[in-house]
């Protein structure tokens, strides 16, 4: 599957991804509020292979795609949305080099989009931990409303975390 936005060709993961996912999902500072990683070559391959197997889906409900730039084709970071009936959890990771030029935010407007246009969802959340700062604006950037601070709801890593979560409706999107 293939989606462009102005700067973006969104696509299925093929196994050739793998070192240009494992640049990011290595690094501590990338992984720092994730429920996995700093990953292992072992650990990413398995994620690839995990990834392209979702691909075989029938009817697919897991998207997991890699974020790719129009210009050159470079693989900058991971996007994804995994529907349960007629709500959808967005997702997105990108390397380090290329933070903070609205990427994320492109590419997850562009997962908003699907979920409500293609897969006809009629709600789209997200969650990160408190105190990843650019991934709630990520969410609030794109059009989400903060729903609610989870308390300790999931244990990983050695320690329970809390979350935010936000959410946008069918109806909030234009
Ligand atoms: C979180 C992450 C995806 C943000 O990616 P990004 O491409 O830098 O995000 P954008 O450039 O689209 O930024 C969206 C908004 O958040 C703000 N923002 C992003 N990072 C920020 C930070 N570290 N501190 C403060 N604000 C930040 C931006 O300023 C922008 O708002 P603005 O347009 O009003 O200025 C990226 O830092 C990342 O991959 N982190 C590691 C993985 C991760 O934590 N994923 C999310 C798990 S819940």
């Amino acid at each position: 599957m293939k989606l462009l936005t102005e700067r973006l060709l969104i696509r299925d993961f093929e196994v050739n991804d793998c070192d240009s996912v494992h640049a990011y999902a290595s690094d501590p500072l990338v992984t720092e509020h994730m429920i996995w990683g700093p990953n292992t070559l072992a650990e990413t391959k398995e994620y690839i292979e995990r990834m392209i197997g979702m691909q075989r889906q029938s009817p697919r409900v897991g998207f997991e795609l890699a974020v790719t730039l129009r210009a050159n084709g470079k693989l900058i970071g991971g996007v994804g949305i995994h529907a349960s009936g007629l709500q959808g959890e967005v997702g997105y990771c990108f390397h380090p080099e290329y933070w903070g030029q609205g990427y994320a935010s492109e590419a997850a407007a562009a997962m908003l989009r699907f979920g409500f246009l293609e897969l006809g969802l009629h709600r789209i959340y997200a969650t990160c931990r408190p105190e990843n700062i650019g991934s709630a604006g990520v969410m609030k950037k794109i059009g989400m409303t903060y729903e609610g601070h989870l308390r300790e709801h999931m244990f990983h890593k050695g320690k329970w975390h809390d979350s935010l979560q936000y959410s946008i409706l069918e109806h909030e999107f234009d």
